[in-house]
């Protein structure tokens, strides 16, 4: 044996002595189970006392350390494990199942509907539906939110879809960049999304006339049966509210993943529920406030991305004469009476009151 061999294994005995004579208080430092359990494994029955140390840490037993980062006191944080389950399993698999649905109803309605045809043929008039400012807001919130779809499906399907594809090297800069657009892009939404709730909420307060609306099937399923709507009908108040309502969600849990151990919002939002008696988890860790706002960050992003697939099929190949209301901003006056004919004669009370009190002819011409 050499003096280096000799000198080695020296080392490497003396290293074994310290981990496990020295391994005693660092546990012990760790968990905060000391005095109890150490004396139990010194007892005959020996191994009692490391199954009650390890049960306690497997069970989440915080430690005590003495580093500013207090969450290391927890050895395992087995909610983790239930949180990866659920991310990995039911959330990435209802997810494709309601893409693929989603897909499949738009489809077989395509088929079996057509395209919804402007009954009465184009108009040579024309009536502005949407101004710059709305369309603006409309295309702010609309491109920033497919690059975070885009960006955001990558982050939970982009390794079992687009890394067997392009292989770990293109994989991994896509995605880096993808998450840098993902943070960043988020705040253009927010953007557009509290200018699209200024702009459109008083048009989209529910009233009786979207009780028929649905009755009707939204004129959606025959011809020459088209229920009345004001700007915006039944279904896209839909839209509308799961936008508002669903985008102001993700965006809350988007920075509170953004900003991590920041906020406890599930915590505090589980205990005001609880008042109305829904028993919720009435201290919610750390860790677990980051685990509950990625499900739900997920969860309510999955919902909206299904709910625009159908938005965005019916405001292009769907309907003839929609996309230019967002395209353009006016549409064909046809359109209009079909799918928004109070909304029309609206405008028309309006452009006929501005032309007796000295105003301007309007861009939808005379009636
Ligand atoms: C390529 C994508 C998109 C197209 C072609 C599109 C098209 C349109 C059109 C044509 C309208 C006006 C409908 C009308 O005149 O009555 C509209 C309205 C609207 N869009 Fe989009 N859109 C797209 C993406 C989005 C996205 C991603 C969002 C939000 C996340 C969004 C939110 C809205 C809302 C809230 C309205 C008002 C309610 C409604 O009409 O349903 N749009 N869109």
């Amino acid at each position: 044996m050499t003096v280096i061999q000799l000198f080695s294994r020296t080392v490497a005995l003396l290293a074994l002595a310290v981990l496990l004579l020295g391994g005693a208080p660092v546990a012990e430092r760790l968990t905060g189970l000391g005095g109890a359990a150490m004396a139990q494994q010194a007892a005959p029955a020996g191994d009692v006392g490391k199954s009650d140390v390890w049960r306690a840490i497997r069970n989440g037993e915080r430690g005590y350390v003495s580093i500013p980062n207090k969450q290391a006191g927890v050895l395992v944080q087995s909610e983790g494990e239930n949180w990866r389950a659920f991310r990995n399993g039911p959330l990435s698999n209802w997810g494709v199942w309601g893409m693929i649905g989603m897909i499949g109803l738009l489809a077989l309605f395509f088929v079996i509907r057509g395209r919804v045809r402007i009954e009465h043929g184009p108009s040579p008039r024309r009536i502005e539906r949407f101004n710059g400012v709305e369309r603006f807001a409309h295309w702010l919130t609309a491109a920033s939110f497919i690059v975070l779809a885009l960006t955001g499906l990558n982050i939970l399907y982009g390794r079992y879809v687009l890394l067997p594809l392009l292989g770990p090297e293109i994989f991994s800069a896509i995605t880096v960049a993808g998450k840098y657009m993902h943070n960043y892009i988020a705040f253009a939404f927010m953007v557009g999304l509290a200018m699209i709730i200024v702009l459109w909420v008083k048009d989209n307060i529910p009233n009786r006339l979207d009780v028929n609306w649905f009755a009707k099937g939204g004129g959606l399923f025959g011809k020459g049966n088209h229920p009345p709507a004001r700007k915006f009908n039944a279904g896209q108040k839909i839209v509308f509210w799961a936008v508002a309502l669903g985008g102001l969600s993700v965006s809350v849990s988007g920075v509170a993943l953004l900003f991590p151990f920041e906020f406890a919002l599930f915590g505090k939002t589980f205990a005001f529920l609880n008042i109305f008696g829904l028993g919720l988890p009435a201290t919610v860790t750390p860790m677990q406030e980051m685990q509950l706002s990625q499900v739900w960050h997920a969860v309510v992003s999955l919902v909206l991305i299904v709910i625009i697939f159908a938005h965005i099929y019916i405001g292009t190949i769907g309907m003839e004469g929609a996309f230019d209301a967002m395209g353009s901003g006016m549409v064909d006056e046809n359109w209009a009476k079909e799918h928004h004919s109070l909304w029309v004669d609206e405008v028309k009370a309006k452009e006929r009151e501005a032309a007796l009190s000295g105003g301007r002819a309007s861009p939808a011409g005379d009636d």
